[in-house]
């Protein structure tokens, strides 16, 4: 298992066949994926899981969203998905930033509540699926 800093276009086709799988590949391209950080865990050489941060400022504090995690399927529940959040982590404190936050697919919720995140405000829609805000302060 290795971990690789990727560019945006080498997280796609992760992305798309985990996140958007049959949709537009265009679907898995996020505004502002060439100013990311991208991750990526290799698994015998293979890339089988992605992770992005997005930096901006809220009231005047700088925070990271992750965004477009994703783990294959035949490689999900073995303990990489929890590898990237926790090196994702490090990146983030690295940064000298606090606010770890991003939208959580209901399906992945007890994943991140695993790994100590919360969730805030109320459920929302967005692209058919049901969506809760997550945060962690690092
Ligand atoms: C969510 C996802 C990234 C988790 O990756 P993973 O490699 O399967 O997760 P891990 O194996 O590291 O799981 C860590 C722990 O969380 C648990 N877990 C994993 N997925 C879970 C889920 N959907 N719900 C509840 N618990 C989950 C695991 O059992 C494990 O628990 P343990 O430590 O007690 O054994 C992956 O399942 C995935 O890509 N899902 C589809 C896309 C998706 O939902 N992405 C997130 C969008 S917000």
């Amino acid at each position: 298992m290795t971990l690789r800093i990727l560019t945006a276009e080498q997280t796609y086709p992760i992305r798309h066949a985990v996140l958007r799988p049959g949709k537009p590949l265009a679907d898995v391209i996020v505004h502002g994926d060439k100013d990311a950080f991208h991750l990526g865990i290799e698994s015998d050489g293979t890339l089988v899981g992605v992770g992005s941060l997005f930096e901006s400022s809220e009231d005047g504090k700088r925070c990271v969203r992750l965004r477009k995690l994703a783990v294959l399927i035949s490689h999900q529940k073995r303990g990489l998905g929890g590898v990237l959040i926790s090196a994702l982590q490090d990146e983030t404190r690295q940064r000298r930033v606090s606010r770890f936050w991003f939208d959580a697919r209901m399906s992945a919720v007890g994943f991140y509540q695993r790994l100590g995140f919360e969730g805030y405000g109320t459920t929302f829609q967005k692209n058919d699926r049901t969506y809760i805000k997550m945060q962690k302060i690092l």
